[in-house]
């Protein structure tokens, strides 16, 4: 009975101890986004490995935490994504604090997909009317990694 309980204990901290770093990694990661960078987006096409780019400012971040990101043009990506749907995305900023000081960024693992209709296609649109598509990616795991 005492092994139980302390076994359930042991559980429950874990898992506030788990939220807790959740928050922390979402709020830094949400403080590097209000300060301007380059994103840079990796998927995997047939040829290769691909890369593409969006502004820090141009990722939304959805209320259950998915990232929308307007596609103008992306379309090697959209094509790669069909196939393989899995991202890699960094971010990063000079002007929020990291490990070592100022400067910090995230590797970003996440499934993507294009999205051309629905409130999340609204969402880009109403922001950046120039977007054929959003980039919806579903975040697997965020590392802080400066
Ligand atoms: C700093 C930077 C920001 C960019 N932002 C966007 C963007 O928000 N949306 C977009 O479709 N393309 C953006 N581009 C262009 C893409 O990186 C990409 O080259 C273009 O969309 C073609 O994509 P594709 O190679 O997947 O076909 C940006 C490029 C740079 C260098």
């Amino acid at each position: 009975m005492l092994e139980n309980n302390l076994t359930l204990t042991l559980q429950i901290k874990f898992r506030l101890n788990k939220r807790r770093d959740y928050k922390v990694i979402l709020d830094k990661m949400l403080d590097v986004l209000k300060h301007e960078g380059v994103v840079a987006i990796a998927t995997q096409g047939e040829e290769g490995p691909h890369l593409a780019n969006t502004w820090n400012s141009y990722v939304q971040v959805t209320p259950d935490d998915r990232l929308l990101i307007p596609a103008g043009s992306m379309n090697t990506t959209e094509k790669n994504v069909e196939k393989n749907n899995q991202v890699l995305i960094t971010l990063g900023s000079r002007e929020v604090e990291g490990f070592h000081g100022p400067g910090t960024g995230f590797l970003v693992k996440g499934n993507a997909k294009f999205v051309t209709d629905g409130s999340d296609f609204e969402l880009i649109k109403s922001k950046f009317p120039w977007a054929r598509a959003a980039l919806e990616v579903k975040v697997i795991s965020a590392k802080q990694t400066l």
